[in-house]
Formats: C-alpha cells, structure tokens, sequence
C-alpha cells in the first residue's frame, strides 16, 4: 500500500480509537489545533513521563520548572522573536492558497532524493545480492544527474536563506517550475516575512492594555529563570532546567494531522555550559538524545540526523533528528547550541546581571546554552506512525497498535470468557488487584475474537482470558498482542509478567 494511503489510514485510526480528534469538530473544527481523546492523553502522558524522567531522574545535574505561558512582552523582543520568528510566505493567485517558500522548495529537493532512490530501489530489484549501492550511485547517469540538479537546488536554497533574499527564493520556485498543487499554476505573488506569534492583550490601563504573546517555545520561561532556579537550586555548572508545555505558532501552512499544529506541546531542556565547551556539549547531547529515540526499538534505520541549512539568529550550531514518516524524513526534535545569545540578550534587555561564577575559573561569565527541544505532538505521530501496522491473517487481516508497552494507553485488558458462571466476578477481582499498578479494561461483549481485535486497535499489549479452569486452579490465559501467542499462567504471576514488560527501568537501562 502507497505510504500516503497508510497515512490517510492512521489519521481515521486515531479518531475512530479515540486518540485524536480535530478540535471543534461539531463546528466543522478549527485549522491546525487538536484534541487528544482518552488513549491519547494516555499515550501523550507516557511520552511525556518518558522524557522528563530520562532528564531530571537520570541526570542529577538537569531539574525542571513548569513557567507561565503569558511573559513580559518585552522577553520576545530580547530574544529576537518580535522582530525574527518570521517565515517566508508565498501565495498563490490562481487558487489564493498559501504556502511557506522554504516548504515548496524543499519538497522539490526532496523529489529529487525519492528520484534517486527509486532508481536505487530499481537496479537493487534486478541485480539481487551482487547489487553495490555505494558504486551505483556514483556511476548511474540517471542517479548522478539527479544528484546535479540537488546539489545545486540546494546551494542556491542554502544561500537564499541565509541571506533572507525573498526575490531569489521566489526566482528559485519560479526557475524550478514548481507548481501550486491546488491550481496546478505556477501564478505566484512574491515572497513575504509572516510573523508566527499570536498577540492578545492583558488588563487595561488608563494607557491601554498591555499587547502579550503567546509563547511560540517553551525556552524563554526557562532562561528568564535561570538565576531563580541557579541561585534556590545552588546549582553548578554545568546544569540543565528541563521543562514540557504549551507553545503557540499562527503556522502558515498546517499540514500533515499533528505534525504541524497552530497549538502544541514542547519538552525543552537548555543545559547550561562553560563558554568555549558548547560544542563539545552539543555533540555530547545529540548522541544523547539520538539514544533517546532509538531505544524505542522503531528501528535504527529510520532516524537520521539533519544539518540546518540557515542556522537561527541565536545559534552557532544546530541539527534535526529526523524520524522517517509515512511522508518522508521530518524533522521530531531540534538540538541547538545557542551560545551566550539568549541570557546576554535578557541581561541587557532587564539590566540585570545574568552571570555565574565559575569558582573552579574564579571568574564570572554567562554560560552558554544547549539546548534540545521535541514537540510531545510530532513524538506522538512518530509513535503512532511506527506503531500502526496491518497484517495479513490466515482469514482476515487485523490493525494493531504495536505500541512499545511502555508507553500503551491501556496495559491489559481483562475478559471473561463467558458472561456467565462466576467468569465475570473473577475477572473483576483480577481487575481489582491489579488497578493499583495498570490500566486495565473490563471486557465481555462479542465473540473473543472480537474482543482481541478491538484491543488489538488501541495497542493493549496483554489480553487476560478467565475461562472454567479458572475457577478451579487460579489460571488463566494471558495471549500478548505482537505474538498473537497464547500461554497459560497463574493469576498471581500477572503483575510481575506484565510488569517486567512495561518497565520504564527496563526501557532507561538501554540509555546508559
Ligand atoms: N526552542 C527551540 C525551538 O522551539 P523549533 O525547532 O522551532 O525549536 C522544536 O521547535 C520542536 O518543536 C520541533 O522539532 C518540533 O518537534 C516541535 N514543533 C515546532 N513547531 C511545531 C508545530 N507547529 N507543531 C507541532 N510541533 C512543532
């Protein structure tokens, strides 16, 4: 099946299942913002708790704070924001639809790779085993001509946007003969700067009411409380301040489900460095962080790391991890080293000192940045993504989850096998004694069969079946979701099986 038909798929899977719902929906919804459903937030909330205790409770020098989304206007100014958070705008006149310049071109260069790779996917086909890939690629005219036409698109991109020429990204677009996918027309206006932050006002004063932002990333409340937390938390350097919640970006073109929302959720962590060691903590915390992803077990193939083409006014080196979805590599998670700009921006825009003093160096200076930053909504779909999967059974096929337990919204569900001779009161008890450590579910409507499949779709690793024999020596079948294998245990093992299974110790043992 084609990867956007997948997509499409699992979109319908997160209503119907009730992981995510467009927001608004009985009023036709609202573009770009979502609601989470009741596996959803369940899932959400073990991304989250997955993060925060690989930050704060396996790093005795990172803890966390939980700031205000409203902050002083004047916090958006120093940090660049007001003036910078812009994105390139380009509208198209014939289907008056809206697009982001950089987006399109980028999309053209990553229709050059798929080009590539198709013909690698090709000649991999015909040749079998003896097939070099390494030498095919640099031999192919068809591959090498490609590889022309991206270098070069790329180049010229890379430049355009370090230079912030608006004339020559739109000259790109016109000279790659890229198309408004709407009209089909290549009618563009020229390209324009759009501020990404919401406004609102607060208060009213004889003057007027104060303008306020809605935070469009979580690190500004963590800088401006660098010293709190420095000085109450007598902290040294180095440390981090960790921290997960709201951010807000009017995103021009909101695409691709959760990927993208105009409402979303960031767990950000600035670790706070000696000036001069930031690279070597960059590259300390992309390793780090790469771990992070990886121990999820989706697969080592799918993540790649992604060099910025323009680094951000702040930063002096930053890359993407990069998480291979059913639309391609994206980026999930961005990790920067943002020098001394943010703190010596705020000493100056407050007029406070915003310094440490490094006794070791008995010298006081201010401590550079790196930081790492994932959206929980793009984990989310990563998550999901790597999770959905159909197969193909001997008589039909099923949808499951197959969600890392860890991280399952419901651990087990519980089912009488009849609705009858004390079945359902036994399922209740083992519901009862186990409610304490998992979520579990009651379960005794439709054919087992049924039932399984139904867990199946929300991603429940363990199903528990109480039939007659239980009743006589404690036992029941536990049959686990990935396996569709069945065995035959005592009731009293249930909480260590299942235990075992979804340990988050378990699960951070792959990250030392
Ligand atoms: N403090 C740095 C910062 O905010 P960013 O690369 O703009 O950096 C970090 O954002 C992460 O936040 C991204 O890697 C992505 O996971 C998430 N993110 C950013 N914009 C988003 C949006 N509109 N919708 C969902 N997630 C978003």
């Amino acid at each position: 099946m084609a990867q956007e038909d997948i997509f499409k798929k699992l979109v319908a899977h997160c209503k119907e299942y009730g992981y995510v719902f467009q927001s608004s929906e009985i009023y036709d919804g609202l573009g770009a913002v979502y609601d989470y459903g009741q596996y959803g937030v369940e899932l959400k909330n073990n991304i989250k708790k997955y993060w925060w205790d690989s930050m704060v409770l396996l790093h005795e020098n990172v803890v966390g704070i939980d700031s205000a989304i409203f902050m002083h206007p004047t916090i958006w100014k120093a940090s660049g924001h007001v003036d910078a958070f812009n994105d390139p705008l380009i509208d198209n006149k014939d289907s008056k639809k809206r697009y982001r310049a950089d987006v399109l071109i980028e999309d053209q260069l990553a229709k050059y790779e798929e080009k590539m790779n198709k013909e690698v996917e090709k000649a991999s086909k015909r040749f079998g085993d003896a097939f070099d890939e390494k030498q095919f690629r640099e031999t192919n005219p068809r591959v090498l001509a490609n590889k022309e036409k991206w270098n070069t698109l790329h180049n010229r991109f890379s430049k355009a946007l370090n230079d912030s020429d608006l004339a020559e990204l739109k000259q790109i677009i016109e000279d790659e003969g890229i198309v408004c996918p709407i009209s089909g027309s290549r009618n563009w206006t020229d390209v324009r700067q759009f501020n990404l932050m919401f406004a609102t006002e607060m208060g009213s004063t004889a003057d007027g009411a104060l303008k306020v932002y809605l935070r469009p990333e979580t690190a500004q409340g963590i800088f401006v409380n660098y010293l709190n937390v420095q000085k109450t938390g007598r902290m040294k350097i180095p440390f981090g301040i960790a921290q997960i919640g709201k951010a807000f970006r009017n995103e021009i073109v909101a695409r691709q489900f959760i990927f993208r929302m105009r409402e979303f959720e960031q767990m950000e962590m600035q670790f706070f460095v000696r000036p001069g060691s930031e690279l070597d903590w960059f590259e300390k915390w992309k390793e780090t962080r790469m771990k992070w992803h990886r121990a999820l077990g989706f697969g080592d193939e799918n993540y790649r790391f992604h060099e910025h083409e323009k680094l951000a006014h702040y930063a002096n080196a930053a890359v993407d991890v990069e998480y291979k979805f059913p639309f391609g590599f994206k980026e999930v998670e961005g990790i920067h080293s943002r020098t001394d700009f943010d703190l010596s921006q705020h000493e100056q825009y407050s007029g406070k000192k915003i310094r440490y003093f490094d006794p070791e160096l008995n010298e006081s200076y201010v401590p550079y940045v790196v930081e790492t930053s994932i959206g929980v909504d793009r984990m989310f779909l990563q998550v999901i993504s790597a999770s959905y999967c159909e197969e193909q059974l001997e008589k039909d096929t099923r949808v499951v989850l197959k969600l890392p337990p860890v991280l399952a919204p419901v651990k087990l569900a519980v089912m009488p096998l009849v609705k009858k001779d004390g079945l359902p009161e036994k399922a209740r008890e083992i519901i009862d004694e186990l409610k304490f450590d998992f979520i579990c579910q009651y379960d005794e409507k439709d054919s087992i069969g049924k039932r399984y499949r139904r867990q199946d779709a929300i991603g429940t690793p363990f199903c528990v079946t109480v039939d007659h024999q239980t009743a006589e020596d404690n036992t029941v079948t536990i049959r686990y979701r990935d396996t569709m294998e069945q065995e035959r245990v005592a009731i009293s093992e249930l909480g260590k099986i299942i235990g075992e299974q979804i340990s988050y110790k378990k699960l951070f043992g792959k990250l030392q």
